[in-house]
């Protein structure tokens, strides 16, 4: 079998699955991220090296005051949670997308996250908050224009690397499989750049239910693909 080194996830469904249970969706996102604190360590038994999630959106701010606030409460908890999550499975943790938007308080959570992580590599995992994909080439484009500006980079050098080096992901492979629970089947403003190539793997299992065995599941079928890169296959 082979494990796909670097799996993306959008982690959708929160809200209807608590809908069906009778509940407000806030109790949605409460069980999504109980799933969230197990996911790591179900990606490390899985053999997974880099895990990537997408957890808000730049478009998610126009959710309802409520579910914003109960989201940013939930974030907070969360951030001190991962310090543990990441020192039980030696987990490097990055918060990809831009943390400007958020309160102070929550933007030092996240810096003291990953500085404390940064010690380890063993499994390397993303966050995306306040995560767009517009958004991340967009301020790529205003920092490589700032740096043409300033002399520090010649127009005629830049290569798909050079762009691939001023994005939130610098320095991460490309995803090889993205998967998206609870039935949706786009992006969503998701790492157009690095999925240029990825296998994508939809389920109609809500996140707050994706566990181990469904885990698992995406990466059998992950193991039926024929990948190719543009190139032709040797039988
Ligand atoms: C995913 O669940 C979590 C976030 C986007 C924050 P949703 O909140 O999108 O749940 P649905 O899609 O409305 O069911
Ligand atoms: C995408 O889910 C964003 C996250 C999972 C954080 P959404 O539920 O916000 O996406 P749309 O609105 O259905 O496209
Ligand atoms: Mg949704």
């Amino acid at each position: 079998m082979i494990v796909p080194r670097h799996v993306a996830i959008i982690l959708d469904g929160n809200g209807r699955w608590a809908k069906a249970k009778g509940m407000p969706r806030t109790y949605g996102h409460v069980k999504g991220c109980d799933n969230l604190e197990k996911i790591c360590t179900v990606a490390k038994e899985l053999g997974v090296k880099y895990l990537t999630v997408y957890a808000f959106s730049t478009e998610n701010w126009k959710r309802s005051k409520e579910e914003v606030d109960g989201l940013m409460k939930l974030f907070r908890n969360y951030m001190k949670k991962c310090i543990k999550i990441s020192r039980d499975n030696k987990m490097r943790v990055r918060v990809i997308g831009d943390p400007r938007a958020f309160d102070p308080d929550l933007q030092d959570k996240i810096r003291e996250l990953e500085e404390y992580s940064s010690q380890f590599d063993e499994l390397h995992f993303q966050i995306a908050l306040n995560y767009g994909s517009r958004d991340e080439i967009t301020r790529a484009v205003r920092r490589m224009a700032e740096d043409v500006r300033k002399g520090a980079l010649d127009p005629e050098s830049i290569t798909e690397d050079t762009i691939s080096g001023y994005l939130d992901t610098r320095g991460l492979p490309d995803p090889d499989l993205l998967i998206r629970t609870s039935g949706e089947e786009r992006l969503s403003n998701f790492l157009m750049w690095q999925l240029a190539y990825t296998e994508f793997y939809f389920t109609d299992v809500a996140w707050p239910d994706f566990d181990k065995a469904e885990f698992a599941k995406a990466i059998e079928k992950y193991n039926k693909r024929d990948r190719r890169y543009g190139g032709v296959k040797e039988d």
